[in-house]
């Protein structure tokens, strides 16, 4: 326990020093947004989340009525009654009632997410690894993203984050698959939402560099050595003339 919190004072004072300081702006060396609140009138649907710096640091399983931490850790140490965020999102419920009625039933603008994939480490055939679906620009907070695995869908090893929000009231997801890299394994990553007119899918395939070919081989080597031996040539012609230039009675000319 006390191990716990001198490790975390001694990672706060790092990123403290060594973030930007002194510039015109103000630059907050920490955010954490204490309560995002969500309620929505389709399922009807809600999620109550506190974030730290971008990451999330628990969601408040609503059916079940617990709060569900991201890091182990943090439940050691913190805890958080899910009554004040089912009291929040019955509050939340009234006011989508209220504007609902307001607004003439008038639904929300639907934004196009922007979706990128990538691996979280470089990879290696047969060294485990994990693929990120990271998808961005999310309103309404109402959407599936899928893998699939040479055209075929994937629960296995499949996990995702909560909704996380932006500045501009948009929303973040990330959705993230372990695996094995392998030639023979192409991903997707599927994502539905009601901005797209169709289901999106961004691909993802290993980049193995091809094995070169003997032919290829030969001439690469022999341009090595070529380039090699007019380099020594070259390097001795201009050896024999800097010994030239270096004699005195070869200066001429105002100096
Ligand atoms: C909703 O409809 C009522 C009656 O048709 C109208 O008076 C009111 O201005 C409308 N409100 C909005 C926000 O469009
Ligand atoms: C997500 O998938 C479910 C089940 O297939 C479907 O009913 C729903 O319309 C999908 N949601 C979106 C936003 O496409």
């Amino acid at each position: 326990m006390v191990l716990n919190r001198a490790l975390i004072l001694g990672t706060l004072a790092l990123t403290t020093m060594m973030s930007p300081s002194g510039g015109e702006d103000i630059v907050a060396d920490h955010v954490g947004i204490y309560g995002v609140n969500i309620y929505q009138s389709y399922g009807p649907s809600g999620q109550f989340t506190h974030e730290f710096d971008g990451d999330e640091q628990f969601y408040v399983d609503l059916e079940k009525k617990e709060t569900v931490w991201k890091l182990p850790l943090f439940s050691r140490m913190l805890s958080f009654d899910p009554q004040f965020a089912l009291r929040n999102i019955a509050i939340m419920k009234l006011h989508v009632d209220f504007l609902t009625k307001f607004s003439n039933s008038t639904a929300a603008t639907n934004k196009v997410p922007e979706v990128t994939v990538f691996s979280k480490s470089p990879v290696m055939l047969g060294q485990p690894n994990t693929l990120i679906c990271h998808v961005d620009n999310i309103f309404p907070p109402v959407i599936n993203i899928t893998w699939l695995r040479n055209g075929h869908s994937v629960t296995e090893g499949v996990s995702e984050t909560s909704f996380l929000i932006k500045s501009d009231y948009s929303f973040l997801k990330i959705k993230y698959l372990t695996f094995l890299p392998s030639d023979d394994d192409i991903y997707d990553c599927k994502v539905e939402h009601w901005g797209l007119d169709e289901p999106l899918l961004k691909h993802w395939e290993p980049e193995i560099p091809a094995p070169m070919s003997e032919l290829t081989e030969t001439v690469v080597c022999t341009l090595g050595l070529t380039v090699g031996l007019v380099g020594i040539m070259v390097g001795t012609i201009f050896i024999i003339q800097g010994l030239r230039s270096g004699d005195p009675s070869r200066h001429q000319g105002p100096l």
